[in-house]
């Protein structure tokens, strides 16, 4: 068995490293700059302004007007603020949301526990890429409809969805249509969003998915749009989401913002050649290996996933990470348990295929050459575990 003496972080969709410059400013505003923004007097102030100016790093990263931006404690606050608040706000006649098969859990677990509270939840199911039909998501809408959400990059599987068509097509319906909601926790900074244009009410972003700190996040609720709070309190965020500010957390968000402003591009660019890199190297060294999620077109940059059927994910995930190299089963949440993921289930594939899947997930630190690392210590798992491969039933 070889070792490699640094380790290679291949599980960037579960959470990244924090830019060095987001630690230092999150530093100094503990060590110095640590008022509340609510006091009145000048250390609050300061306070007050360090989270403006932050808000307005994200809101233009995000596209949009600083004042259409919400801080949360991270992507599931937000998620489920969108789905309760958006509810609670269209009041009773509304009984009704859409969504789709492959959904983080953060909205998945939030509609089970609707379907208690007497919601009825329609699904959309998705192609073997993992991709809802625009149609199909539309033709779901009832006259009660309240709430579509859609989420933007599927966090397992990398699949874009078609968030532009479905916003357009809920513009059509007129004044009383169905708001619109994606989670682009994975897609915020590595993908661009119209979010005008797409005809999106409400987005859910998370800081610790693009190198800020891990609990905090937001929420941009289109102007104009009700929306009831989650949280009451002290009336922070405009009176919508109540608690002190986690100033530090909301300056280092801050700042992975402004740094993805301008490396994006770039960044785009080098992680598409490293996943392309990724699944050759993959597919020479395992020919039997089978992408789950779309190959080239509809793929977010730093999501690669396969499924090696014979060996369990769990076990290779193991053998790997002796080797050095963290990858992950699926997502972050649910990669404990040792069921199949449903996402890869979602796309039509059998329980030992889920049951033998491996995400690989990348950032702007990821090189290439951390990428042939990956692909020979897997080449390497493979061998020494090959004798206890299981033939599929
Ligand atoms: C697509 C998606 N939505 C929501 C979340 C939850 O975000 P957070 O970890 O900030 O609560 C995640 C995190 O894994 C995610 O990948």
């Amino acid at each position: 068995m070889s070792t490699n003496s640094a380790p290679v972080y291949m599980d960037n969709s579960a959470t990244t490293r924090p830019f060095p410059e987001v630690i230092e400013a999150m530093t100094d505003v503990y060590r110095e700059q640590f008022g509340n923004p609510s006091s009145l007097h000048w250390m609050g102030y300061e306070a007050e302004k360090l989270v403006s100016k932050a808000r307005r790093s994200v809101a233009s990263l995000l596209g949009t007007g600083e004042d259409q931006v919400y801080f949360t404690s991270g992507g599931t606050e937000a998620n489920n603020w969108a789905i309760f608040g958006s509810l609670r706000s269209a009041g009773e006649r509304y009984k009704h949301v859409v969504t789709s098969a492959v959904e983080h859990p953060s909205i998945l677990a939030t509609m089970e526990y609707l379907e208690q509270l007497g919601y009825r939840v329609s699904v959309a199911p998705v192609d073997r890429y993992g991709r809802v039909n625009p149609e199909e998501v539309l033709s779901l809408v009832a006259e009660d409809t309240c709430l579509v959400s859609v989420m933007y990059v599927q966090n397992e599987i990398g699949a874009v969805q078609p968030c532009a068509e479905i916003g357009a097509g809920l513009s059509e319906m007129g004044p009383r249509r169905p708001r619109f909601h994606v989670d682009a926790v994975q897609g915020f900074a590595r993908l661009e969003i119209d979010v005008s244009k797409w005809g999106i009410d409400l987005i859910s972003i998370s800081s610790h998915k693009i190198h800020g700190p891990k609990g905090m996040g937001a929420l941009y609720i289109r102007k104009g749009v009700p929306m009831h709070p989650l949280i009451f309190g002290g009336g922070q965020e405009q009176g919508l989401r109540s608690g002190t500010e986690n100033v530090p957390a909301i300056v280092g968000f801050g700042v992975a913002c402004d740094i993805w402003a301008q490396i994006a591009h770039q960044v785009r660019d080098n992680l598409y050649n490293l996943r392309k890199r990724l699944i050759s190297g993959i597919a020479g060294v395992f020919p039997d290996a089978v992408l789950n999620g779309p190959p080239l077109e509809n793929v977010a940059p730093h999501i690669v996933n396969f499924s090696f059927p014979g060996f369990r994910g769990e076990t290779l995930l193991n053998a790997l990470e002796q080797r050095n190299v963290f990858v992950s089963t699926g997502s972050a949440c649910s990669s404990r348990k040792s069921k199949p993921s449903p996402v890869v289930l979602a796309l039509g594939k059998s329980e030992a295929e889920a049951l033998s899947a491996i995400r690989f997930s990348m950032s702007p630190f990821t090189t290439a050459e951390e990428v042939d690392i990956t692909v020979s210590a897997l080449e390497d798992a493979l061998k020494e575990l090959g004798p206890w491969r299981r033939k599929l039933t």
